[in-house]
C-alpha cells in the first residue's frame, strides 16, 4: 500500500515537470510584441533621428551595416531585448507612420534610451516620417510590414 501510494506521487511529479513549457529567460525578451502579442500590433511612441556612420559605429546591432542614408531603424531597447544579441526584429520589415507621411523600413539596431513604442531613425527616413530634422522629434505609430 504505502509502495503503490509512493510511485503514485512519484509518477505525477515526473508528468508535472515533463509538462512544463521549456522556455529560456532570454526568448521572452527577445519576442515581446513580436510573437507573443502577434504579428498585426501597432505600437506607437516617439521617433527621432541618429546618425549610424557617427554615433555608435556603422555597425547596427543586429549585425549588417548601416549608413546615415540607410532605411533602417534603431529599436527601443525594451523591445529589442538583450543589446548584446541579436534580437528577432533584427531584419523585420516595418511600416512607420508619422506626421509627414509613412515608409517601410528594417530593423537593424537598438536604441538603448528609447522607451516601449519609440524608434531612432536615419535621417533619411526621418525626413519623409516626421520632418523637421531640427525639432528633431515626432509622434510614430509601426507594426510589422
Ligand atoms: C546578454 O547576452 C550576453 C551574451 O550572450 C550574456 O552574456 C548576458 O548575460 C546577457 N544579458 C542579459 C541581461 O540577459
Amino acid at each position: 500500500m504505502m509502495r503503490s501510494t509512493l510511485f503514485f506521487v512519484l509518477m505525477m511529479f515526473v508528468t508535472m515537470i515533463v509538462a512544463a513549457p521549456i522556455r529560456s529567460s532570454s526568448d521572452e525578451d527577445s519576442t515581446e510584441g513580436l510573437t507573443k502579442r502577434g504579428s498585426k500590433s501597432t505600437f506607437s511612441g516617439t521617433g527621432t533621428w541618429f546618425l549610424p556612420a557617427t554615433e555608435g559605429g556603422s555597425t547596427g546591432a543586429c549585425g549588417p551595416k548601416e549608413g546615415n542614408n540607410s532605411p533602417i531603424v534603431a529599436l527601443n531597447s525594451p523591445q529589442y531585448g538583450n543589446m548584446s544579441k541579436k534580437s528577432s526584429w533584427c531584419g523585420k520589415k516595418i511600416r512607420i507612420t508619422g506626421p509627414k507621411g509613412s515608409v517601410v523600413a528594417t530593423v537593424n539596431d537598438a536604441c538603448p534610451e528609447c522607451k516601449h513604442g519609440d524608434l531612432d531613425l536615419t535621417p533619411v527616413l526621418f525626413k519623409k516620417v516626421i520632418g523637421d530634422m531640427d525639432i528633431g522629434v515626432g509622434k510614430i505609430s509601426w507594426h510589422l510590414a
